[in-house]
């Protein structure tokens, strides 16, 4: 396994009113010391800035695309479209459905064009940078030592018996 530390994410999402999710992804990245960024693009509110970043994105050394999207979520399938960098999906929660809507928006691709969809909400935002982490850690040996640290954590924090 090679060491590439140009490694990054980019974590997208569809308004202001997703970041108290998407924050989230950022958090557990900052855990895992992978490099991101942050930013707003619409598919539908601003579709060239969507357009020029998926077509930019390779160059730009993204290795793995956050895309967070709420109500008729089509920002993580157009991005998806226009490059074939991994795009994984986290489905906002919406005031009307509780994103439901987000959810079957960006889990129902037709196939061809694929999006990873993870689960709505704040454990979506969660799942979705630890498996960025794994995705990245396929060759990159010390973001899978992080993750693998974390993992570890994590079980050794669940108590054998309820209180
Ligand atoms: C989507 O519309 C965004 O991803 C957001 O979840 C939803 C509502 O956006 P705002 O009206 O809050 O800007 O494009």
């Amino acid at each position: 396994m090679t060491k590439n530390k140009s490694k990054k994410v980019s974590i997208v999402m569809g308004s202001q009113s997703d970041f108290k999710t998407m924050t989230f992804c950022e958090k557990v990245l900052k855990k895992l010391d992978i490099k991101f960024e942050t930013k707003i693009i619409s598919a539908h509110r601003t579709p060239d800035r969507m357009y020029q970043y998926a077509k930019d994105a390779e160059k730009n050394n993204i290795d793995v695309i956050i895309a967070g999207a709420g109500g008729s979520a089509h920002l993580p399938g157009m991005i998806s479209a226009l490059t074939s960098l991994p795009v994984l999906g986290v489905p906002i929660e919406s005031k009307k459905l509780k994103g439901l809507d987000s959810l079957l928006s960006i889990a129902q691709m037709p196939k061809g064009i694929p999006v990873g969809t993870l689960a709505i909400g704040e454990d979506g935002a969660i799942n979705a940078a630890l498996l960025a982490a794994s995705i990245i850690g396929i060759t990159d040996t010390s973001v899978k030592k992080k993750l693998n640290q974390w993992r570890q954590s994590q079980s050794k924090s669940v108590k054998k018996k309820p209180k």
